[in-house]
């Protein structure tokens, strides 16, 4: 660990850091796999979900560096290589050959409610460390994916 403007002992630090790298893997992953959805998605519902899934993946990049940048922060460091991703995520891989429209909400569905599951474990991490900032950090997240899976599920309906 590295010095860090932060208060927190060096432990705890450690602990919200192993966190965080755990959801920041599993947030490149889940941004890789809505760029493939983005990329071939077909259907009557294409354009909508073309520039959804999009959108998706702009936010989630942010929060990505966000998660990273709030890693080293805290005197850690950001782990997010391809191969670390691959050995890393919790996500399951996706089926590349997906075309249809509302499979492709459902795959990606189902990998946020696994994503927003781990990102309040590591809240909850943050939370009983006295993190507030990172909780807050970890609260955009689930606010806004919280509202993506609203948007997929409603479209399933
Ligand atoms: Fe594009």
């Amino acid at each position: 660990m590295y010095p860090s403007p932060n208060r927190l002992p060096e432990d705890t630090r450690g602990r919200i850091v192993d966190a965080l790298n755990a959801r920041l893997a599993d947030g490149l992953d889940l941004h890789m796999q809505l760029k493939v959805a983005h990329w071939n998605v077909k259907g009557p519902h294409f354009a909508a979900l073309h520039a959804l899934f999009e959108q998706m993946a702009i936010g989630l990049a942010a929060h990505n560096d966000a998660v990273a940048e709030r890693a080293v922060t805290l005197g850690g460091r950001a782990y997010g290589t391809a191969r670390h991703v691959a050995r890393s995520s919790r996500l399951d891989e996706y089926p590349q050959e997906t075309t249809r429209d509302l499979e492709h909400v459902k795959l990606l569905a189902d990998r946020i409610d696994v994503y927003l599951e781990h990102v309040r474990d590591a809240r909850a991490v943050a939370e009983k460390a006295g993190d507030g900032d990172t909780v807050d950090l970890l609260t955009q997240i689930v606010t806004e994916f919280e509202k993506h899976g609203w948007f997929l599920k409603a479209s399933l309906a």
